[in-house]
């Protein structure tokens, strides 16, 4: 038993994987393997750092000073080799904040954005609802592999007079490590048109062997400039209820612009516990994050390994990072909402549904392969007994 294959219950604790089951799947024996948060315990030092500053019983305003940036330039350092400087970063409740802070104050209303589905709901509605319009660069699925159609980018780019583009690094839901090469593609034709990047890398630590993650913004100077980063330890770490990210903007004019609308929403300030948090992570953390990488590893190759082996009806796409696997279900032969039906009533594994990343997730179900084995074990032979019953 080791820390990564111990099962520490999270029923009652208002957790909303575990305790919002019956709500989601209207039924108590549905296994959760939806919302991207790990059923593993974080690091035993960032437990501890809470733990030393909740016994101080006193939560007044919190202010964090440079010793956290400096955590923040070295994590980014060390694990990404990206070198930035400590005014560029804004504190953040989280990414999705961020991204609903950053859309309102660098493009206009009615301005277009861009975004490559099928990809994280959020991204639909955080430009919807300032009243900015959604413009779609599909990915391409051929042969199991996704991969980013250039020219229909461009196009779509040129058509739409686009101003901003938010990119997923790595790709959530369809598991994409982007490439150097794939990244220059994107920056290249994102500065031939002036389109803002916004690169959302919540999962930027969670990437399997034999690839790498490479922040757009590091590739040049011109990058940098063209870039705005959400960066946050909570996927990695397991921290997503402490609610502390950042946001690295290189360029002077559009930092102060969203620095501004931060400002204007009253959302300067990290929590207390967060901020705690964030730091222990990034000043102890390396050492768990390479057992976690570990564990994932393996559950990732067991899913893939036992269902490919199992059945021909689920493919499984290889995901290059993110604890999130993307299920191409279009082989059960059902309609999306009968493979929604089949994946909760008969199989008892609450999945994210396909569709909700858009219409081209439609056959697609989403698994969190985060937990102990025994309970990724147990989604799996839950998904494959019910398709065993199928004829
Ligand atoms: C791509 C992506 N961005 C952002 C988030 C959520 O970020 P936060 O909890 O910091 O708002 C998630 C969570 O699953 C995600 O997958």
């Amino acid at each position: 038993m080791n820390r990564f294959s111990e099962v520490t219950p999270r029923k009652g604790t208002r957790s909303v994987k575990w305790d919002l089951v019956k709500q989601m799947y209207e039924d108590e024996e549905v296994l959760p393997m939806w919302v991207a948060d790990m059923d593993f315990q974080a690091p035993e030092a960032i437990v501890q750092a809470v733990q030393n500053r909740v016994e101080h019983g006193i939560f007044g305003y919190t202010w964090p000073d440079d010793k956290v940036k400096a955590e923040i330039k070295d994590w980014l350092h060390t694990r990404h080799q990206w070198s930035i400087e400590s005014p560029w970063i804004t504190y953040s409740p989280g990414v999705i904040p961020s991204l609903h802070m950053i859309i309102q104050s660098l493009t206009d209303i009615a301005d277009h954005v861009l975004i490559q589905t099928p990809v994280y709901p959020p991204f639909y509605s955080v430009v919807r609802n300032h009243g900015r319009h959604i413009v779609k660069n599909q990915l391409q699925y051929e042969n199991g592999e996704y991969t980013i159609d250039f020219e229909d980018f461009e196009k779509k780019i040129k058509d739409h007079n686009v101003s901003m583009f938010i990119l997923c690094n790595p790709h959530n839901p369809v598991g994409r490590v982007w490439t150097k090469d794939e990244l220059n593609k994107m920056l290249e034709i994102c500065l031939k048109h002036d389109v803002t990047i916004v690169s959302d890398e919540i999962h930027a630590d969670l990437i399997y062997k034999d690839h790498k993650h490479i922040p757009i913004a590091s590739l040049s100077e011109d990058a940098a400039k063209q870039t705005i980063t959400c960066l946050s330890p909570t996927k990695t770490f397991n921290l997503a209820g402490l609610q502390a990210s950042y946001v690295v903007t290189p360029d002077a004019e559009k930092r102060k612009r969203m620095d501004k609308q931060f400002q204007n929403q009253g959302m300067m300030m990290l929590n207390t516990l967060g901020l705690t948090a964030l730091e222990a992570a990034y000043e102890h953390g390396e050492e768990w994050l390479e057992e976690l990488l570990d564990t994932l590893q393996q559950n990732r190759d067991y899913v893939e390994k036992r269902i490919h082996e199992e059945t021909d009806k689920i493919n499984v796409i290889r995901a290059e990072g993110t604890y999130l696997l993307w299920l191409d279900c279009r082989g059960l032969q059902m309609s999306h909402e009968e493979i929604k039906t089949f994946m909760k009533e008969q199989a008892k594994v609450g999945l994210n549904d396909g569709a909700s990343f858009g219409e081209e997730g439609e056959g697609f179900m989403r698994i969190n392969i985060a937990a102990p084995f025994s309970i990724v074990e147990d989604g799996v032979s839950r998904i494959l007994q019910a398709v065993h019953t199928l004829k």
